[in-house]
């Protein structure tokens, strides 16, 4: 039995000064003077909810010298991270069940993190096949073809039928490829728009991916107040960042994009924050490729908006990084409740942290944050009630 003592409670619902117990993975009591075997001195620090990332590129198999699973787990417990949804994106695409298992076994013999793994939509995520939908692992959750999206009408009001009558859920990257052509925001917002209107037709669970416009905001909150089964994400940098030109998709966006957004998070419109963590060597980022790592600084520049720039509580940085996206994901985390999964964060908000090559455990280094300096530091991680990460004194 681990207690973790001294530390202020913080979670989605409320802010308490006391002590967490867990056993077997699980949170066991909350209060003060409880027995221990071990003690984690938390005496000055928050102690959060681990967060839960909805949006991840780990490149395993086939592109790890971008980022494997095991570093990209390590990324994710620096930034405070026990549970990440990948994408299926990879060489070969996870479109087929061989490459799927391959990922979960292995992402289980790891023992580091949760690992959710989406299944792509389409083969080879070409938006000409779909993958065998009638035959798909049952602890697929969502799909997606992330990076590029679903380009035909006809065929993806027939997918969204067909996700509808399987119970699973769709990850979609809002992107018409003609339109990206003439305006990168036309081409989020017309598709955002049909699938806001089919997820009402066919009553098809859809969640948005890296939102960034206000109007495809607009239009998912438009769905929302229909009632329609739509959730939607924000990235950290569409939060933090506008008017920038560093290659991502959806691209950095204007001032008044960024303000909306974080307005809508706020206000609870925008269900929560996902990373979009998309490592890249430099060799591919000077030819063009599309992305940020954004695991190890996701706390830090959320933490910076909400709380430093908009006078939000930690509470509401919780909900959006823990309860909510736990939430969509239909998983006992996210809360610091007895019974949930004893998944964890210590961060200690009087030391700062600037983002230097060194301190990054991703493999890959593409951030426009390099260099910035951001309060807040995880100091330690723990999953299903292990300790997976403690930062030492001085490390860098
Ligand atoms: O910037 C991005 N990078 N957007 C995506 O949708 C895909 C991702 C990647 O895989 O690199
Ligand atoms: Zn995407």
């Amino acid at each position: 039995m681990i207690v973790i003592k001294g530390g202020t409670l913080v979670d989605g619902q409320r802010t308490v000064q006391a002590d967490v117990r867990i056993d077997q993975g699980k949170i066991q009591a909350i209060g003060l003077d409880l027995e221990a075997d071990q003690v984690i001195d938390a005496t000055g620090q928050v102690v959060m909810p681990a967060f839960v990332d909805l949006h991840a590129h780990f490149r395993d198999p086939g592109l790890t010298y971008k980022e494997d699973l095991a570093t990209g787990a390590q990324a994710a417990l620096k930034g405070g991270y026990g549970t990440v949804v990948l994408m299926a994106n990879t060489k070969p695409t996870v479109d087929h069940n061989e490459v799927y298992q391959d990922i979960v076994d292995r992402a289980e013999a790891l023992d580091l993190i949760q690992i959710y793994q989406n299944y792509a939509v389409s083969k080879g995520l070409k938006g000409e096949e779909w993958v065998d939908l009638d035959h798909l692992p049952a602890s697929v959750k969502f799909l997606s073809d992330d990076g590029f999206g679903l380009q035909n009408n006809k065929a993806t009001f027939q997918l969204f039928e067909r996700i509808k009558k399987l119970g699973k859920g769709l990850m979609i990257h809002e992107e018409d490829r003609e339109l990206s052509e003439i305006d990168y925001r036309y081409a989020e917002d017309v598709h955002t728009m049909r699938d806001v209107y089919f997820s009402g037709k066919t009553g098809a669970r859809v969640h948005f991916c890296h939102v960034s416009t206000i109007d495809a905001c607009k239009a998912v909150e438009y769905g929302k107040a229909q009632g329609y089964p739509v959730t939607m994400e924000v990235t950290p940098h569409h939060l933090y960042l506008s008017g920038l030109d560093y290659k991502v998709h959806p691209p950095i966006r204007e001032e008044a994009d960024r303000r909306y957004l974080v307005e809508a998070l706020i206000c609870g419109a925008v269900d929560c924050v996902a990373t979009d963590h998309a490592p890249h060597s430099e060799e591919d980022k000077l030819k063009g490729s599309p992305g940020m790592i954004g695991l190890e600084t996701a706390f830090q520049v959320v933490y910076k908006v909400l709380v430093e720039e908009y006078g939000q509580d930690l509470q509401l940085v919780s909900r959006v990084m823990s309860q909510r996206p736990a939430e969509i994901l239909e998983v006992n985390k996210g809360r610091i409740e007895v019974g949930y999964d004893a998944d964890l964060v210590l961060v200690d908000l009087a030391q700062s942290e600037t983002i230097q090559p060194n301190t990054i455990r991703s493999k890959s280094k593409n951030t426009p944050m390099m260099g910035e300096t951001f309060k807040g530091v995880v100091t330690t991680t723990v999953v299903n009630g292990e300790v997976k990460y403690r930062r030492e004194v001085n490390e860098y």
